[in-house]
């Protein structure tokens, strides 16, 4: 068991003025889980800089040691010893993968290539998750499942002879697609994964750098292809993983929206595939500029975000923007519920299905803080108000995202706004509360 979250289940979160400072979001989340599964799948030992030490993250350097992969740390690196592509151990007990789908979703594909057993189990929110959408082109790939309801728990059992495929895939995914990616590493020919939409590539960046015979050219609008051909040997490399831009969201917006503030986010991943919630706060309005932009080793942008407060105005984003900031929604969401006027967000189906309904979660939380929110199949309008009564008590249902936004509405609520289940901020940014309240939030502790 992973040691018990130091954040305090219940928060408050009070009103306050300007924001002011420096701040450094936590490593990227999506780039820690893949640099560690893919140093594993490699030879050699790769070593990994600024890894983030979250919940999820550290779910996987459990997981991959249960699976025979050697992980040490020294003066805050990570070194792998990676183990090749089929070189995992059949675990002695489960894989517990927390609360992660990434974890769950992306070591399937690479477990499948090594001819082992075993089971994952994850937390109540992850067992509720769907595994369909990978555990369906996985099994057309010869990997062996077995589940009830095709949720966690499964046993999944690799193969020596995984077949290549060709999958048009009704969900723009990065877990799906980079599942599909692992597990062709191993297959005998060239996998194709098409998505509607490009998910996020930094499994196509880091493949490319440890070697994979991988080839992409991530299109800005339309359908994505990615083809991979099995046999290549990945091989050891030192990363140095950015900082996350859904993490660095909640300071990006949270001074965006309170008055006065000036703020300035350091060394924040800021991949195209990744920053829509950028491309959207300037449509509505939002002063931010970037800083010492530069492209990194293994493809990966990344600058320092300059944020002023600024007065937003509602925006129409429509179904294109969803893939490219999937996880920026609830704060999003926020940002909308002050601006003025009406802000309508489209083709958001896939918020149903992440660490909680989070389609349910705007709409129920922004209405307890007072909001006029109206919802329509996958769309949701929200109203903004300059004034914000707050006061409300949300049930985050363990949903770090959830947690963090309504957190960051209390800041410029009439009354103050508590947040319950707030331990599951753990699982990608242990540091918010420090963070935040350094550059002016005032975020506490509440036992009751
Ligand atoms: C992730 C992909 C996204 C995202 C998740 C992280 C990843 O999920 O919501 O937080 O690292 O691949 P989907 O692939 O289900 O869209």
């Amino acid at each position: 068991m992973i040691k018990k979250s130091i954040i305090k289940n219940n928060l408050i979160s009070y009103k306050v003025k300007e924001l002011s400072g420096m701040i450094s979001p936590p490593a990227d989340k999506s780039i820690s889980h893949r640099a560690l599964l893919f140093s594993a799948l490699a030879l050699g030992t790769s070593a990994l800089s600024n890894l983030l030490r979250s919940e999820d993250v550290l779910n996987m350097v459990k997981a991959l040691k249960a699976l025979g992969v050697k992980i040490t740390k020294r003066n805050n690196i990570y070194y792998v010893v990676g183990v090749g592509l089929c070189g995992f151990h059949s675990p002695k007990k489960y894989i517990d993968c927390g609360n992660s789908g990434t974890l769950a979703r992306i070591l399937l594909g690479a477990i499948g290539g090594s001819e082992i057993l075993a089971t994952l189990v994850g937390d109540t929110s992850l067992s509720s998750r769907p595994m369909d959408r990978v555990i369906n082109p996985l099994k057309k790939m010869g990997i062996f499942f077995d589940s009830i309801n095709n949720k966690l728990p499964l046993i999944v059992k690799g193969t020596n002879d995984i077949l290549p495929i060709k999958y048009v895939s009704p969900i723009s995914s990065a877990q799906v697609k980079t599942t599909i990616l692992l597990a062709g590493l191993n297959a005998r020919g060239t996998s194709e994964i098409i998505e509607p939409y490009s998910s996020r590539n930094h499994s196509e960046n880091l493949l490319k750098y440890y070697g994979a015979d991988i080839k992409y050219d991530t299109k800005r609008s339309g359908k994505n292809k990615v083809s991979i051909t099995g046999g290549a040997t990945l091989k050891s490399c030192n990363i140095i993983i950015p900082g996350d831009i859904s993490s660095a969201s909640f300071a990006l917006i949270a001074a965006t929206i309170i008055p006065g503030s000036y703020i300035k986010i350091l060394n924040v991943g800021i991949n195209y595939f990744r920053s829509g919630i950028l491309e959207a706060l300037g449509l509505m309005g939002a002063n931010i500029s970037l800083e010492n932009k530069i492209i990194n080793d293994y493809e990966e942008p990344l600058a320092n975000i300059v944020v002023k407060y600024s007065k937003l105005k509602g925006i129409n984003l429509d179904s294109s923007y969803s893939a490219r900031m999937i996880d920026e929604y609830p704060i999003l969401a926020i940002a909308a519920a002050v601006a003025k006027g009406k802000t309508k967000l489209s083709g958001l189906s896939e918020l149903r299905h992440k660490e909680s309904d989070r389609f349910m979660a705007i709409i129920n939380g922004l209405e307890n803080c007072g909001v006029k929110v109206e919802s329509k199949k996958d769309d949701i309008i929200i109203y903004g108000n300059s004034e914000i009564a707050g006061g409300a008590t949300i049930d985050c249902n363990f949903d770090h995202r959830v947690a963090m936004s309504f957190i960051v509405l209390g800041a410029l609520s009439l009354k103050p706004i508590k947040v319950i289940g707030c331990e599951s901020i753990s699982t990608s940014y242990p540091t918010f509360i420090s963070e935040m309240n350094s550059i002016g939030m005032d975020i506490r502790a509440n036992e009751q």
